[in-house]
């Protein structure tokens, strides 16, 4: 049986990188605790307020919140703290070396309704050490991670973390409260028959994309000549680990329903953590013309488009776009 911390400190894991793991992982068990409870804990229902993006925040989100920013903040490590829930980053220890990015609960209306949710997280490198961190220090391209992972509290809690050029995952235990390892190396098929896309915004898509998923729908009567399948969770954790564990293709594309928004994902607290273990288990991720890991960010709450998962429909809906500027 590995332990987490057993396979940070075994596979010449950055000690500080490490020490972050460790803090965001032990937070994540308070989460799960908390989500377990529900409605008896008391942080179900909205918390009455909006959160940056303008959409309301349940009482779990605010928690899950407080609790990472609180516990990253302490961490020496941690030069500052993004969140996706707060307008500005949070200053941390100006000697720290690196920078935590997170979304505390993923998916956060499935709170409600007892589906899963989680929290993504990313680490940057911090280059100004011994000054106070700024916005402008997070705004890297998402290659240069040191780490990225998310926590899914569905039925059981998992983590999936990348650490190195492999993906790993783990599962945690309630009897010993250890995150235990269940899959030394995830890995994704180039090929699938199962996509993940909120329909009902097709009035709203680009032309490539109306087209790809028209496609699907005609399956074996159409061009691609077998059938394909749908699934959609409604939280992205719940749906990229869905393709970590059977592969399957994920969009939330380009749409022209709400103005100035280029998609509902965040570049820096889902899109760019997500693609990269997706790239790191073999499958590939793309705004839908460039690499998303490739993104120089102008600002901490962009929002991109996002398809990720096996590669060769990944590569599929790539052409389509790039085929359709010709
Ligand atoms: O964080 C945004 C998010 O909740 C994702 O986790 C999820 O994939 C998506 O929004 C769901 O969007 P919609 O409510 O449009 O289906
Ligand atoms: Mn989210």
């Amino acid at each position: 049986m590995t332990t987490l911390a057993h396979y940070l400190k075994t596979h010449a894991v950055d000690a500080a990188v490490s020490d972050v793991i460790t803090t965001i992982t032990e937070v994540g068990k308070t989460i799960s605790q908390l989500l377990k409870k529900g409605a008896l804990a008391d942080i179900l229902g909205e918390a009455g307020n909006q959160n940056v993006q303008g959409e309301e925040q349940k009482k779990l989100d605010v928690l899950a919140n407080d609790l990472l920013l609180e516990a990253l903040a302490k961490n020496t490590h941690c030069a500052g703290v993004a969140s996706e829930e707060l307008d500005d980053a949070t200053p941390a220890n100006a000697d720290g070396r690196l920078l935590v990015l997170f979304d505390p609960l993923d998916g956060s209306s499935n709170i409600d309704i007892n589906m899963a949710v989680g929290t993504i997280f990313s680490i940057l490198p911090y280059q100004r050490q011994g000054q106070t961190s700024e916005n402008s220090d997070f705004l890297q391209a998402g290659q240069h991670q040191l780490a990225a992972g998310y926590l899914l509290y569905g039925t059981s809690t998992v983590l999936a973390l990348t650490v190195a050029d492999d993906v790993v995952m783990f599962s945690l235990d309630p009897d010993t409260n250890d995150y235990v390892l269940i899959n030394d190396n995830v890995t994704i098929d180039a090929d699938t028959s199962e996509y993940a896309i909120n329909s009902s915004n097709y009035r709203y898509w680009l032309a490539p994309m109306q087209q790809y998923i028209d496609e699907l729908i005609a399956g074996s009567d159409g061009v691609r000549g077998r059938d394909f399948n749908t699934r959609w969770v409604a939280a992205m954790v719940g749906d990229v680990h869905r393709i970590l564990c059977r592969g399957g293709l994920f969009t939330y594309p380009f749409d022209t329903k709400y103005a100035n928004k280029a998609g509902k994902l965040r570049l820096m607290y889902e899109a760019n953590p997500m693609s990269l273990l997706i790239e790191r288990a073999g499958g590939a991720a793309t705004d839908a013309t460039n690499r998303i890991l490739d993104i120089i960010p102008t600002d901490i709450h962009q929002r991109v488009p996002v398809v990720l998962g096996s590669k060769n429909e990944v590569d599929y809906i790539k052409d389509l776009h790039v085929n359709h500027c010709k």
